[in-house]
């Protein structure tokens, strides 16, 4: 079995290492040019953002063959999935591919600008019975997936009229570095899109959008990256308890060389 995947703040990559020893990033498979798999069994495993795979995901598989009897797609999310799965049918049939089963796995909400970390970490959403039962699906073939109810169908819709009508809020563009950054380029490592540099001993973020993983601000160790028009979480911030830093920097380090976290801090 072959897994691919992407994850911001490492739920995805958390449920990803349940199913193989060793997924491949899509991070990693983009920056090195990577998009031919073959395998008895393949599966995608990554976030939903506004109900739809990250947009770095989304132009792997435009780009990806994927060759496999078994193609299987499981989301990660916090809170609503909506249309997710018809979306993601449909997207992968408009990209020559066919998915067998998708399903998706309720965990902490990352997004940092809308929801308590602390109250979210506290919910018990039993994760491990979540994850439990796909395994078992996965591993009988099981074809399918639930299809989306009238009522989330139109919350989707009402989300993407706000997403449409104020982009800043979902592109990550109101992202910014605080005063109290002490330069330790935790920031530059785990952006998926290489958006930080460090100058002087202060990170900077270029312009231009990002996927808004918010891996950026949930990982600087001094809360030093407001996430958006409000901070709903001065003193809190959430990765994936089971996924270290290192992982995370491995999965996402655009850098040539990706570094061992010592010599990032010192
Ligand atoms: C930009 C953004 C948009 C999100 N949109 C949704 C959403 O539409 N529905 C939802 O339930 N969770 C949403 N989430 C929460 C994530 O899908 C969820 O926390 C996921 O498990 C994070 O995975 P990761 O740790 O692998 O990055 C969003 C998170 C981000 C950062
Ligand atoms: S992770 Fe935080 S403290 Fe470290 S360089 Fe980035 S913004 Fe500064
Ligand atoms: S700038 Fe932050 S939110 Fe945007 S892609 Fe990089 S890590 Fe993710």
């Amino acid at each position: 079995m072959k897994i691919l995947y992407f994850s911001g703040t490492g739920n995805s990559l958390y449920v990803a290492k349940q199913f193989a020893m060793e997924p491949i990033s899509i991070t990693q498979a983009v920056k090195n040019n990577e998009f031919t798999y073959k395998d008895d069994e393949i599966g995608i495993i990554c976030p939903l953002y506004c109900h739809m795979p990250p947009k770095i995901v989304r132009d792997f598989l435009k780009k990806a063959i994927l060759e496999t009897e078994y193609l299987f797609v499981i989301f990660t999310y916090g809170n609503r999935k909506c249309d997710a799965f018809e979306w993601m049918d449909t997207y992968m049939k408009s990209n020559g591919m066919d998915c067998s089963y998708i399903d998706a796995v309720k965990m902490v909400d990352n997004f940092l600008p809308s929801f308590d970390m602390a109250e979210q970490k506290a919910m018990d959403k039993d994760i491990e019975g979540q994850i439990k039962r796909i395994l078992a699906n996965v591993k009988e073939h099981r074809i399918g997936y639930e299809k989306t109810t009238l009522e989330e169908a139109e919350h989707h819709r009402k989300i993407m009229e706000t997403a449409e009508g104020s982009p800043e809020l979902f592109d990550g563009s109101l992202l910014r570095v605080t005063d109290q950054c002490i330069g330790c380029g935790i920031c530059v490592y785990v952006c998926p899109r290489g958006k930080y540099m460090l100058k002087g001993k202060k990170a900077v973020r270029q312009e231009g959008s990002c996927e808004y993983c918010q891996a950026c601000a949930q990982n600087c160790p001094q809360k030093a990256i407001f996430p958006g028009k409000t901070d709903k979480n001065p003193e809190e911030r959430f990765r994936n308890p089971h996924i270290s830093l290192q992982e995370l920097v491995e999965a996402n380090c655009s850098a040539e060389n990706i570094p061992k976290m010592k010599q990032i801090v010192d």
